[in-house]
């Protein structure tokens, strides 16, 4: 028989482990949209633990968008430098001019996704973090999550099959669904810390009952990789 996972157990998960980084919001409080996209764009293509002194440091050369939207932009690219994929920087400063111009960040995913840099993962990663829009963000931890919990093995990258099946994860439990940014960064904590690429910590998981892959012993195995 064949379980769906609940989000309230992922939830609960949750609000018992959740790391705390600097750009989340305490429990029951409202993260800042700048604070959000920020963090977001510089975690697409770099980890945690890299991220965080450059986060820090962002924040305090440029302490709200207007100030980053005024900045030169020799300044942002040069405490951009060491993050890599540089066109995310000069994105980064084109974003901030459009969002100050428009005195303040959009809050919908189709008005996020207009902006330079704002794409299929970081307009639901906003929308769902900063505005409690309940969307489902599919970075690599939560495709590795959602292929494994329904054992998927087929390439999944950036397809309409990863964010259905990580909507499906998010359900219709209205309490589940009133918590999208807690949700979402379950989701990243647990791709993170127990759902790792090598050996899965299934053990402590609370999704390991649901989950097909653990069922038949292949979470390791997945998600299968597209072929280059
Ligand atoms: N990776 C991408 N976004 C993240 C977030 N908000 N928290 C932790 N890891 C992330």
């Amino acid at each position: 028989r064949v379980v769906p996972p609940e989000a309230r157990d992922l939830l609960r998960w949750y609000d018992r482990h959740r790391r705390i980084l600097p750009w989340r919001a305490a429990p029951g409080e409202t993260a800042d949209p700048y604070h959000v996209w920020l963090s977001e764009i510089m975690l697409q293509q770099t980890t945690v633990a890299a991220v965080v002194p450059y986060y820090r440091r962002f924040l305090e050369l440029f302490p709200t968008v207007r100030a980053l939207a005024e900045a030169p932009q020799e300044r942002v690219m040069q405490a951009w430098a060491g993050l890599g994929y540089y066109a995310r920087a000069r994105n980064l400063h084109a974003c901030a001019q459009a969002v100050a111009r428009m005195g303040g960040f959009p809050d919908s995913i189709d008005g996020l996704r207009l902006l330079p840099g704002i794409g299929g993962y970081t307009a639901p990663a906003i929308g769902a973090i900063a505005f409690g829009i309940p969307a489902v963000p599919v970075d690599g931890n939560v495709e590795r999550v959602v292929s494994r919990l329904f054992a998927i093995d087929a390439p999944l990258p950036g397809s309409r099959k990863a964010m259905a099946l990580a909507a499906a994860t998010l359900g219709t439990d209205p309490l589940a669904r009133a918590r999208p940014s807690d949700f979402a960064q379950g989701l990243f904590d647990l791709g993170a810390t127990l759902c790792t690429p090598k050996r899965p910590a299934c053990v402590l998981c609370p999704w390991a009952s649901p989950c097909l892959a653990r069922a038949r012993g292949i979470a390791e195995t997945l998600p299968v990789k597209a072929a280059k």
